[in-house]
């Protein structure tokens, strides 16, 4: 399959979207650069947010206060910048890098909450719909296709094995120096999983022109190619 060719095509959008650590992110990374396009990590967007509060001490015990945080809101300003080293892009907070500090086990367990709350998710969203608005670009979280990009041309539910989607964030945590028991990691998924499908706004659902990729037995490339032939179907189709 030529992939080259897609850089040349009509630009569409794709959407991601899934249960915590099955691996949207690696998809979501080597589509945009196979394609081209930019990569937005929604997840991480939430996640400044909640990092934001942790900072100013308005969680206490995984409790706050809504509208402590929304308050906030205005003083926060997200932005994502590719790094050339690492080739993939990083997330910042009021112009500080905070790619590792967000993905820390603290934040993993109030983020859930957070993205919750009204304020927060119209705030992310609307930034989320600007980033989109030209195409070209890959997104993943948890509404992108049922409700910030209703209309993308591709969309994918992603999931795996519970207790494979473990061993993955347990890896990639203790690669990151972060030493977390397997159960407490196992624990934090489920929870977000939950709290995620279940919340009354824009919950994890997936959209009825997704395509699901179980992913729990397909190794990066074996996901890569599967997407790709469908872009490619689908861009034969509308090109
Ligand atoms: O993708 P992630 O695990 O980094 O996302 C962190 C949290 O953010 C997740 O538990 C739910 C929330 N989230 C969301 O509500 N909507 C999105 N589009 C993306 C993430």
């Amino acid at each position: 399959m030529s992939l080259g060719n897609h850089r040349f095509m009509t630009k569409i959008t794709i959407a991601i979207d899934g249960h915590s650590s099955c691996g949207k992110s690696t998809i979501a990374k080597a589509l945009a650069s196979k394609l081209g396009y930019a990569y937005v990590d929604s997840g991480a967007m939430y996640r400044c947010v909640t990092l934001f509060a942790l900072r100013k001490g308005l969680i206490k015990d995984h409790s706050f206060q809504e509208s402590d945080i929304v308050k906030l809101l205005d003083e926060i300003n997200l932005s994502f910048h590719f790094n050339p080293t690492t080739k993939s892009s990083e997330t910042f907070l009021n112009g500080e890098n905070v790619e590792k500090e967000i993905r820390q086990m603290v934040v993993s367990e109030n983020v859930s909450k957070v993205s919750a709350i009204h304020d927060v998710r119209v705030k992310m969203i609307a930034i989320q719909r600007d980033l989109g608005k030209n195409k070209g670009i890959v997104m993943d979280g948890r509404d992108i296709g049922t409700n910030v990009f209703p209309d993308a041309e591709l969309k994918l539910f992603m999931t795996a094995d519970t207790d494979i989607r473990t061993q993955r964030r347990f890896d990639e945590l203790s690669s990151k120096g972060q030493h977390i028991a397997f159960g407490d990691v196992k624990a934090n998924l489920i929870y977000r999983d939950h709290e995620d499908a279940h919340r009354k706004e824009n919950p994890l659902t997936q959209a009825n022109d997704a395509i699901l990729l179980d992913n729990s037995d397909l190794s990066r490339e074996q996901q890569l190619e599967f997407v790709l032939k469908l872009i490619s179907d689908l861009t034969l189709s509308t090109d």
